[in-house]
């Protein structure tokens, strides 16, 4: 099964993707995490893209589509996968399409995770993220075992350098202008499926399942 996320910045898109992946025990690719990963290490990649992303802004392109496509060709997705935050323009998502044609292959489906920008500038002030493996939490909605660390990997949970209000303004009208297009494009492949993500973390899981199938 391959599936796309789409939803504004802090809709739930790596929170519901990790429990997608694992429950049907494909790989999770989120650019996201992948370029922090890299800010993290202090490669050149990252050196880059932090550039943007501290201004709320879309990496290029050229920086990510080969990531991406890379990626996915990889033998670990040969029985599917789950892709966050990406394709984000129609450019990328043009580029994964051929892609993808090229390896004979689509998309199944794309999960618009709709949340009114009211209540994500909220949900990121209370947002903990664990930087080495992209585990995330939430002060009030999911709480880890342990205070400031991450379940998964026992390292220490930190506020993005993105989450500042300021920022999340700036990420949420990037979104409405550039990644917003998408829904229209997948909807006109008829793989689009639109999710309340304004419920429980366990409700919207229960009806990403039952659209997607056990
Ligand atoms: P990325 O990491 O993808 O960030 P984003 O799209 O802005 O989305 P977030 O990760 O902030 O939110 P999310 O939807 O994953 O929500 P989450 O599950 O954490 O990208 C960051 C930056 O990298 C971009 O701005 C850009 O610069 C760059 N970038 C990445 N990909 C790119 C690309 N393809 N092209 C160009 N640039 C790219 O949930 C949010 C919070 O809410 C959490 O605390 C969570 O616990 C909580 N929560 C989740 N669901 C619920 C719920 N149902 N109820 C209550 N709380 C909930
Ligand atoms: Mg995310």
């Amino acid at each position: 099964m391959k599936i796309i996320m789409l939803g504004a910045p802090g809709a739930g898109k790596g929170t519901q993707a990790k429990k997608i992946a694992d429950y049907y025990h494909i790989p999770h690719i989120s650019t996201g995490d992948i370029f922090r990963a890299n800010i993290k290490n202090g490669t050149e990649l990252g050196k880059k893209a932090k550039e943007y992303m501290d201004q709320g802004l879309l990496v290029p392109d050229e920086l990510t589509c080969d990531l991406v496509t890379d990626r996915v060709a990889k033998e670990d997705c040969a029985n599917g996968y789950i892709l966050d935050g990406f394709p984000r323009t129609i450019p990328q998502a043009e580029a994964l399409e051929r892609a993808l044609n090229a390896m004979g292959t689509d998309m199944d489906y794309a999960v618009n995770v709709d949340v009114p920008d009211a209540n994500i500038v909220n949900r990121m002030a209370g947002r903990r993220a664990c930087l080495n493996c992209g585990g995330t939490y939430h002060l009030e909605f999911l709480r880890p075992k342990t205070e400031g660390i991450c379940d998964t990997c026992g390292s220490e949970l930190v506020l993005r350098d993105d989450d500042k209000p300021e920022t999340v303004q700036k990420r949420l009208d990037v979104y409405h202008a550039q990644t917003q297009p998408l829904i229209d494009f997948y909807e006109n492949k008829g793989i689009l499926k639109t999710i309340d993500g304004t419920q429980e973390i366990d409700k919207v899981f229960a009806d990403i399942i039952q659209i997607l199938g056990e």
